[in-house]
This record gives structure tokens, C-alpha cells and sequence, in this order.
């Protein structure tokens, strides 16, 4: 079965009001706190991202706010250590009740398993359990780097591809992948497992710094369940506006 697909929002920013600032930006239409019914209220509010630079700043008290204002949160850390550390660490990020949380598939199919079971005795008292997500490669690193630094020798498809299956043996939910990556994934792992996929731009956005690019609306024909948008919203002139294109695109 199809997964729901859903749009996450980097908040990629240095700090809690930073963040606050851009989320009422969101929130208010021509200055005056005018919402949008269906999708700034309750459970509809935007599904956010917090990465490492903005909870190594505010720490748990960031996910409490965010969470407090209505918001869905994927806590983007890539935990990456031995397995009893990583459940550990988990158990921790599972008390705050996130939605998302993410390792780092090279960590191994025993640390992911250690990861969920860390992440299910934190979020025991949750009615609604976190997905838990494996990175498979970094999508800075390329083909070159794969064999040359890593000293691996198969091709990055056949890497992504074996990496998104121990992340399916270990019991998690999902990988975060490219756009590009999400077809194979669901062939090899199954419909209901989730693809996250950065890299999304508008056919007239600026593609910064990401190499693979994929509109909302192409990554929804690929296959992805979840994008992951960042300064195509964050940076535009106004990110309702952007918010939703991507919502009339991708949903
Ligand atoms: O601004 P932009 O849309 O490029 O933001 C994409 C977000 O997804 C950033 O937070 C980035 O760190 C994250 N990400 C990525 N590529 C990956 C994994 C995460 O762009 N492979």
C-alpha cells in the first residue's frame, strides 16, 4: 500500500528565533496573523525539520517549542556510533516525542536494530511511535569518493540499494535517499517503505549547492513519500506562497 506523502520543511537556521521568525512569517499572510484553515491549524501544521546546527545550539528545548506550536517534527541527527550507545542515545530522543529521527546506515544492521529498540522504550508513553530512518550514502559523497576514500568497490546504486534492504532487515521504517534513488528503493524494499528525499527545487528555483535535483512534482511521480524543502521556502520572498505550490505539486 501507498505510504501518505507529506512535505517536511528544513528549518535550517542558527537558532530559536531565527526559527520562530520564519515560521510566523509562514503563519501570516500581509502582516496580519491570517491563516489558512486546512494547513496552519492543529495537525496540519507544516511538518518542520530541526538538523544538527539548530539543536547542538537550543538543544531539546527547540523540539518542545516547535511541538508546543502544533508542528510535526523529523529531528534530523544521524546517530552513528556502537550499538549501545546509539539505543542509548535514542531512548533519549524518543522521550521528546518527535515524529522522525534518523541513524546513519553504515552504523550496521545490529545498531539500527539497537536504534529502534532505544527509540520504543523512549517514546513508550507516545500513542502515535517516531519513524526511525536510515541515511544509506551522503549525497555529497560520489561515485569518486565511494571508491577512492571509502574503498568501496560497487557502484552507488548497488550500495544505496543493499544499504535501504539492511535498513528493512533491521525493522526500520524508511531511508532518506535522492528523488532519483526512491523507484529502486520501493522495488527492493516495498511500497509502505518510506522514501525522505532532499533535493527538491521549482523548475525556476536556484539549485544552490545540490547536484540531483528534482521538482515537487517529479519526485511525486518518482515515487517519493516524504520531500524535504529547505531554502526553496525558507529563502523565498514569500514562503507561504512556496509552501503551498509545493502542496499543490507534491500532495
Ligand atoms: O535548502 P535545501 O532544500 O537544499 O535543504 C535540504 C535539506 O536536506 C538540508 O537540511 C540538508 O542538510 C538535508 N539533506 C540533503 N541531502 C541529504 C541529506 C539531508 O540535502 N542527502
Amino acid at each position: 500500500m501507498a505510504n501518505d506523502r507529506d512535505i517536511i520543511i528544513a528549518c535550517d537556521f542558527k537558532n530559536t528565533d531565527e526559527t520562530i521568525k520564519f515560521l510566523d512569517r509562514l503563519t501570516r499572510i500581509r502582516d496580519e496573523v491570517v491563516v489558512c484553515d486546512d494547513i496552519m491549524s492543529g495537525a496540519g501544521r507544516p511538518y518542520v525539520k530541526i538538523g544538527m546546527e539548530l539543536f547542538y545550539a537550543e538543544g531539546p528545548a527547540i523540539v518542545k517549542k516547535l511541538k508546543e506550536r502544533g508542528h510535526r517534527i523529523f529531528l534530523d541527527l544521524k546517530l552513528h556510533d556502537i550499538p549501545n550507545t546509539v539505543k542509548k542515545a535514542m531512548q533519549i530522543l524518543g522521550g521528546y516525542g518527535v515524529d522522525m529521527v534518523n541513524v546513519h546506515a553504515a552504523g550496521g544492521i545490529e545498531m539500527m536494530k539497537a536504534a529502534k529498540e532505544g527509540l520504543m522504550i523512549g517514546a513508550a508513553r507516545f500513542a502515535d511511535k517516531p519513524k526511525l530512518i536510515a541515511v544509506t550514502q551522503l549525497t555529497s559523497t560520489d561515485e569518486e569518493a565511494l571508491h577512492s576514500q571509502l574503498l568501496i568497490d560497487k557502484p552507488m546504486n548497488e550500495v544505496v540499494r543493499q544499504y535501504a534492504l539492511n535498513t528493512k532487515k533491521a525493522g526500520l521504517d524508511g531511508v532518506v535517499c535522492s528523488a532519483f534513488e526512491a523507484a529502486e528503493i520501493h522495488a527492493a524494499c516495498g511500497e509502505d517503505f518510506l522514501t525522505v528525499t532532499p533535493g527538491i527545487r521549482f523548475k525556476d528555483s536556484a539549485a544552490d549547492d545540490q547536484k540531483r535535483i528534482m521538482t515537487p512534482a517529479e519526485a511525486k511521480l518518482a515515487g517519493s513519500d516524504f520531500i524535504v524543502v529547505g531554502r526553496p521556502i525558507t529563502a523565498a520572498d514569500r514562503p507561504i506562497d512556496a509552501y503551498q505550490r509545493c502542496r499543490e505539486e507534491f500532495l
